[in-house]
């Protein structure tokens, strides 16, 4: 059973440092048990992508409007052409920043189906839905307007991140992961997947790896401020 480790540099890492810590990993034996994917930021994706060879990489982002009169933009053609196989969607930090919603990351979603990208599909609750004890209906709200049950998708991968456990150091019990985790797969069993996989994000650090890898059936994680940590690295070393 293999587990998906995402690797979520943020914009923690300027190129230098980015091509470093890739080289550190590309040198690494990693535990068949894991399957490493790095998201650096968009200015290092590709020079890493070309340099490492046997690393996979993911774009942490792209835009809605892909070829053309965008400035600034990530077009999912440029990812596509220099041989991406995964794209972040909607994280918490792009919605909060950048206005990303549901709407977009089904739009987005989309293209990257037909662009031929593994997508790595972020959905979560804030602090006050949790407490409200509302978290499964935020979820099902939210997979309601970003799946199609017309639609063929390929392999998809979600992250469960809680946004109240992003960057916070704290992370729900292993109860509460495992129980949204069956409820997303519960409330996607008709519509059509090659492969669905559900990852958890939020504070996964070396303290707390251990105890959440004992979630049953759980495909990996996202990882953002200790995927950058060396030490933490270390964890999925052969
Ligand atoms: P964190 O970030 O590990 O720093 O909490 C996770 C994420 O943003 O995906």
């Amino acid at each position: 059973f293999m587990k998906f480790i995402i690797f979520n540099w943020k914009s923690y890492l300027n190129f230098k440092e980015s091509t470093s810590l890739a080289k550190f990993l590309a040198k690494m034996k990693f535990d068949k048990r894991f399957k490493p994917i790095v998201a650096p930021s968009n200015i290092s994706l590709g020079h890493l992508n070309k340099t490492f060879k046997n690393l996979l990489f993911s774009a942490q982002n792209f835009d809605l409007y892909g070829k053309g009169g965008f400035t600034s933009y990530t077009s999912i053609n440029d990812i596509k052409d220099q041989n991406i196989k995964f794209a972040i969607i909607g994280h918490s930090e792009v919605r909060q920043y950048s206005g990303e919603n549901d709407y977009i990351v089904s739009q987005k979603l989309k293209i990257a189906l037909s662009s031929k990208i593994t997508p790595i599909i972020c959905v979560g609750e804030d602090l006050l839905t949790y407490k409200k004890n509302k978290t499964k209906s935020h979820i099902k709200k939210q997979l309601n307007i970003i799946f199609d049950k017309k639609l063929k998708y390929d392999e998809v991968l979600i992250a469960y991140e809680p946004l109240w456990a992003i960057g916070s150091g704290l992370v729900p019990t292993n109860d509460e992961v495992l129980k949204i985790a069956d409820f997303i797969k519960l409330f996607l069993k008709d519509y059509t997947f090659k492969k669905l996989k559900i990852l958890y994000g939020g504070s996964v650090n070396s303290d707390n790896l251990e105890m959440l890898s004992k979630i049953k059936n759980l495909d990996g994680f996202l990882v953002g401020s200790a995927s950058i940590k060396k030490s933490f690295i270390n964890n999925f070393k052969l």
